[in-house]
């Protein structure tokens, strides 16, 4: 009989998962115990860290509701979600606008508006617009391409953190024209903390990290045909464009705000400029490239 010890233990693990019939599960969850069993054994992991550990993950999830996900804010705090963002965009071959993340606060029924349209329902702030165009990696517009939209109040808020999230506010869905242009008019962006009234916040205070966000409205792409880009743009200038918390930002993804821009659809507003790059789609049936959902489809059984 094999004696289990601190060395032996990770291959008794890994024989006894060895039939699992589904190849990309089996390779997930043997690597997963590789590297959890290496962490124990590097840290010399005492048993009350692991309760502590334990404790926190209970919290975690008890903190997710149908409008909160804890569990993405903890991916996207230890640099998870950046990281498996980055390995999905490693597999796009052609010229593409660089993804960036989802983060916790999407919502997939957000409404259908006109280009032109204001996102603002309830929020104030100064306002600006957003427009560029939708094209290829040849640079050729896509027609009627389908852009989503959403970002936080003047306050640093997204509607699913007010009093009543049902409400909702600062998002919506566009269709582009036949050129895929696209114009939209929303507040012009601000820097906020993270949600800090969970564990992640503690874990966030506790490493002395700011918890900032630095200003950026988040963008979701799609078309037939293409691949789905999720990304945002982030305005040049902000103090923690440097440091962002959930480490979203890149170089390529910065804009800068302008006052008279003779080339915005609506002038006489603050205007940022954007064209988004969809790369082909790979496969017709390929899985989203989404690192995140909407809240509320992550806490249906199975979702
Ligand atoms: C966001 O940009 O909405 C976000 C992303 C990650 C954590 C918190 C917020
Ligand atoms: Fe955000």
């Amino acid at each position: 009989m094999r004696v289990i010890d601190e060395n032996t233990i990770t291959e008794a693990v890994l024989e006894q998962m060895a039939p699992t019939p589904d190849p990309r599960l089996k390779e997930v969850m043997a690597a997963l115990v590789r590297h959890l069993h290496a962490f124990a054994r590097e840290v010399d992991l005492k048993p009350e860290e692991w309760l502590k550990g334990i404790s926190f993950l209970t919290e975690v999830g008890q903190t997710c509701t149908p409008h909160r996900q804890e569990f993405i804010l903890l991916s996207d705090t230890l640099g998870l979600s950046a990281l498996v963002n980055a390995l999905h965009d490693k597999h796009i071959k052609e010229s593409a606008t660089k993804s960036s993340l989802l983060g916790p606060f999407y919502r997939q029924d957000a409404p259908m508006l006109k280009l032109g349209d204001s996102i603002v329902s309830q929020g104030k702030g100064s306002e600006v617009v957003y427009y560029g165009q939708v094209v290829n990696s040849a640079g050729q517009g896509i027609p009627n391409a389908l852009v989503q939209v959403w970002e936080t109040d003047e306050n640093g808020y997204y509607d699913l953190q007010k009093h009543d999230p049902s409400i909702m506010d600062l998002r919506g869905c566009f269709h582009a024209d036949a050129e895929g242009r696209y114009y939209l008019r929303g507040v012009c962006p601000l820097g906020y903390l993270i949600p800090m009234d969970g564990p992640v916040g503690d874990m966030i205070r506790a490493q002395k990290r700011h918890g900032y966000r630095p200003a950026h409205i988040h963008f979701m792409i799609g078309a037939p045909g293409y691949e789905e880009l999720v990304t945002a743009l982030y305005v040049a200038g902000d103090d923690h464009i440097d440091s962002d918390t959930v480490f979203g930002v890149s170089e390529p993804l910065v804009v800068t705000v302008k006052q008279n821009d003779p080339a915005s659809p609506m002038p006489g507003l603050p205007s940022i400029r954007y064209d988004f790059r969809l790369a082909t789609a790979a496969q017709q049936d390929r899985a989203s490239g989404r690192v995140g959902a909407d809240p509320s489809q992550i806490t249906k059984r199975g979702g």
